[in-house]
């Protein structure tokens, strides 16, 4: 569910501000239909709620995640899990499906991840995943670039996620031996209790060289940049997000 640099989120404070995450995935655990006594590599699993869903089906579930505390999590849920890489998989031929819900747009190099989820599945096996796609957060993406324009003292603007479009995710996947049964860019702008929040979970990546008055200054700047388009009094915050939901199934 994240990059090196972002591994030290606490499970319990992501999911005090972030509890729709797992909430909005339901559509993706329905695509997969998980099936009493497959086996299930939940990519990115976070804190294990989306991989308790999944075993009411009588699927077991096996997560891997970056971060050691959301794998602390998944344990207490009673949900097999370990730390690791989704771009480095140590599994060959031993899932019959894997799933993965808004961890692959923190994953930059996407060939390498695609190819280690083809490698971890059996012939015929299926990936079904969603995450962030082409035009996701572009207006918080723009603002922070804004930010970094403006302060030359705050260094180059790097943009931690990958958002790809339609035609580049299926290529890639045709690359590695899927055949994409379905893929989707579904526009799902989100409620959020407060942006701030939202940039001080999310942009920790991209602000840890900054120092504690920078960020301040970044946190603050990007708010009153993105007031005017993503913030009404009828609704609050409502953060762009934009999903890429894919189904595909690979053959070895
Ligand atoms: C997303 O779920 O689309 C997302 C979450 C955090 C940062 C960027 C994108």
């Amino acid at each position: 569910m994240k990059t090196e640099e972002t591994n030290k989120w606490n499970a319990e404070e992501y999911n005090k501000h972030t509890g729709f995450v797992s909430a909005l995935a339901l559509p993706v655990v329905d695509l997969l239909a998980p099936k009493h006594g497959e086996k299930i590599l939940d990519a990115g699993c976070g804190d294990g709620t989306l991989g308790v869903e999944i075993e009411k089906s009588g699927a077991k579930v096996i997560g891997v995640d970056l971060s050691p505390e959301m794998i602390s999590a998944c344990k207490i849920k009673g949900i097999e899990a370990y730390v690791g890489s989704v771009s480095e998989l140590p599994y060959h031929d031993s899932f019959d499906a894997v799933f993965s819900n808004a961890t692959l747009h923190w994953v930059k190099d996407a060939n390498s991840a695609v190819k280690s989820i083809a490698t971890s599945l059996k012939s015929g096996a299926r990936f079904v995943c969603e995450f962030g796609g082409e035009g996701n957060v572009q207006a918080v993406v723009s603002a922070m670039q804004q930010v970094y324009d403006k302060h030359e003292d705050f260094g180059t603007f790097n943009n931690p996620w990958y958002f790809p479009s339609v035609r580049e995710y299926k290529t890639l996947l045709v690359s590695h031996g899927f055949t994409v049964a379905y893929i989707e860019l579904i526009p799902r702008p989100t409620p959020m209790d407060d942006i701030k929040n939202w940039l001080e979970i999310f942009a920790n990546g991209i602000t840890k060289e900054l120092t504690h008055k920078q960020r301040k200054i970044f946190i603050s700047e990007c708010e009153e940049i993105l007031r005017p388009s993503l913030y009404t009094d009828k609704e609050g915050w409502v953060i762009d997000y934009v999903r890429l939901r894919v189904k595909a199934i690979v053959h070895k």
